[in-house]
């Protein structure tokens, strides 16, 4: 039996129920992309709300955590993982928890626990020493010096709000090396393997902290991790979860998972897997430049260029065949695999030949950007790297070819600085717990484009914008205008953009080039900031037609009801706008 059959059979053997796995695309939950945790499709009844399955709990849920992506690639990191969880809704509490789970360790894993440290919470102004979990440990025969009292990563919560607790962490010695006496949580030879959280409050999105009605239990351990350690394995890829798909690819590539290579094959195994669960979830996720959908464009695509890196032939049937195996190895766990069999792999050969368009197109601008230069700037680098997917290695590889130089250290800079923005706004997204704001923040983007149109209609052609911000609340946008404007004017605008949105128009994004898209119309604020080829969004027939880096909505009427809150003067011949959408 592996990990994932024994441990469901144990929490059955202690009468819980095992639940399904909820799709990777939270049903009720706009705030986040994906479920992060085990925990997250359960919030409603960890909250209070009757389970049909009763008190006791168990499952395998499909987690997706791309806030690390880029760090893929090393031995542990994945954007795909299986959360083991076993949940007591207002039934038992910290003494059968923590017995349970050192069982199931001792016992039916047969892990020696002299391997095994734990931490718990130490206590701060609010919450006290966890006495009950403490005492349990030793009780269980973990001596003192291997349990670790802790605040910082002993209490847990999904993001800023939301059911919380204190947690118990259990640790695993994962070292040839002789164990030390006294658990340090800080050495890494020591890696967590389960977390169990004790959840007692809520904290709502002021900060404010409750008691919930129940004690509930919430746990979560990770199926790759544990199986990596079970097997004895450093690297998780060479445990039996990874073993069959990196030997796919080497045989494809005709490469040994060796030195330079492993990088790029962890890489593709870890993407595909990813894009074939995003790409199965009964949600439908396609690849597209929005939301779950840019996420498993940016996975296929890096799992692309990194099959070039190792000489794939992009043409051949390769994404077929590593997805056929994870399919085939997955879909009785999971029966939206077996659904959706042709779809995935339909999903990501057109992906495929998409990128390798794009690709195509990159190259033809490596040649127009390098005619008649002996050096690659860093905006030249970037700018292949960002549109047209071309890794900074590739760049480097064709200038050599023709003996000219590269702005690596400019692009790296660059690199960096919008990886740092890309971090930034996925914190955002991925800002777990109830509440969110990204989506709120895409209609808001929307909604200015049309309020822009809107007042270029009512005031005049000469209006346009002179700067816009956003928050989750509101919207505020300043243009050009040499009167204030008039009650009639505002209602006016106000009923153009209502229209809008209530005819439900279609928002297109493409990308052209600077000039073309100038010289189509599209409205822009300082054309000097953007590259030779741009984003432009056109919304219905040409309702508006701007350059934008988006993200904006699909369709107008995700929009709800536009409203102008204030009119006001913000400085000479330039008026500020202030708007909701309700
Ligand atoms: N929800 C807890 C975690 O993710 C168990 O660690």
């Amino acid at each position: 039996m592996n990990l994932k059959d024994l441990y469901i059979d144990f929490f059955v053997r202690h009468g819980h129920k095992q639940i399904p796995s909820a799709p990777v695309v939270p049903e009720n939950d706009p705030s986040v992309l994906f479920n992060t945790a085990g925990m997250q499709p359960l919030i409603p009844y960890l909250m209070g709300q009757p389970h049909p399955y009763g008190t006791r709990l168990c499952d395998y849920q499909k987690c997706i955590r791309t806030n690390d992506l880029e760090e893929v690639g090393d031995t542990t990191h994945h954007t795909f993982f299986e959360m083991l969880g076993n949940w007591s809704l207002g039934d038992y509490f910290k003494q059968e928890s923590i017995e349970w789970s050192y069982q199931f360790l001792t016992n039916d894993l047969k892990i020696p626990a002299s391997r095994l440290a734990v931490t718990v919470f130490a206590g701060n102004d609010i919450i006290p020493f966890d006495t009950e979990s403490y005492e349990k440990w030793l009780s269980l025969g973990i001596p003192e010096s291997r349990i670790a009292k802790t605040v910082e990563d002993n209490f847990w919560i999904a993001g800023e709000s939301g059911p919380c607790g204190p947690d118990t962490e259990i640790f695993y010695f994962r070292s040839d090396e002789e164990i030390p006496e006294t658990f340090d949580p800080e050495d890494n030879r020591w890696v967590e393997i389960w977390n169990n959280v004790f959840m007692q409050y809520h904290k709502d999105v002021n900060g404010v902290v409750t008691e919930l009605p129940n004690k509930n239990v919430d746990t979560g351990m990770g199926v790759e991790r544990t199986t990596a350690i079970l097997e004895g394995v450093k690297d998780n890829y060479e445990s039996s979860i990874w073993k069959d798909v990196i030997n796919l690819i080497s045989e494809i590539s005709n490469v040994p998972y060796d030195g330079e290579y492993k990088r790029s094959m962890r890489i593709i195994a870890d993407h595909m897997r990813t894009a074939v669960f995003i790409s199965a979830d009964p949600s439908g996720i396609k690849p597209s430049n929005t939301d779950q959908g840019y996420i498993l464009r940016r996975l296929i695509r890096r799992a692309i260029r990194h099959a070039k890196n190792l000489n794939i032939d992009i043409n051949s049937d390769w994404e077929n065949r590593i997805a056929t195996l994870l399919l085939d190895k997955y879909k009785t766990y999971y029966k939206e695999l077996d659904d959706n069999y042709q779809i995935v792999l339909e999903v990501l050969k057109k992906e495929k030949e998409k990128f390798n368009k794009t690709l195509e197109k990159g190259l033809r601008e490596f040649e127009k950007a390098v005619r008649n230069k002996d050096a690659i700037d860093d905006i030249t680098a970037f700018h292949l790297y960002d549109t047209y997917g071309f890794p900074i290695e590739l760049t480097i590889e064709l200038a050599n070819e023709r003996g000219i130089s590269v702005d690596e250290e400019g692009f790296e800079k660059k690199f960096k600085e919008h990886q740092e923005l890309s971090r930034t706004a996925s914190a955002g997204k991925f800002k777990g717990g109830l509440a969110g704001d990204g989506e709120i923040e895409t209609k808001y983007h929307t909604a200015t484009h049309l309020l822009n149109a809107a007042l270029k209609e009512v005031v005049g052609p000469d209006v346009h914008q002179k700067g816009s911000n956003i928050t989750s609340e509101r919207m505020r946008f300043d243009f050009s205008c040499d009167h204030k404007l008039t009650e009639e004017e505002k209602s006016r605008t106000e009923e153009l953009v209502n229209k809008w949105i209530e005819e439900g128009l279609e928002v297109h994004v493409e990308e052209m080039k600077k000039e073309e898209a100038l010289s189509s119309g599209a409205e822009c604020m300082f054309i000097e900031k953007y590259p030779d080829i741009v984003t432009v969004y056109t919304i219905g027939d040409n309702i508006s037609k701007e350059l934008c880096g988006g993200p904006h909505v699909q369709n107008t009427k995700e929009l709800g009801h536009f409203k102008i809150k204030k009119e006001e003067a913000s400085s000479a011949g330039v008026r500020r706008i202030k708007a909701i959408l309700e």
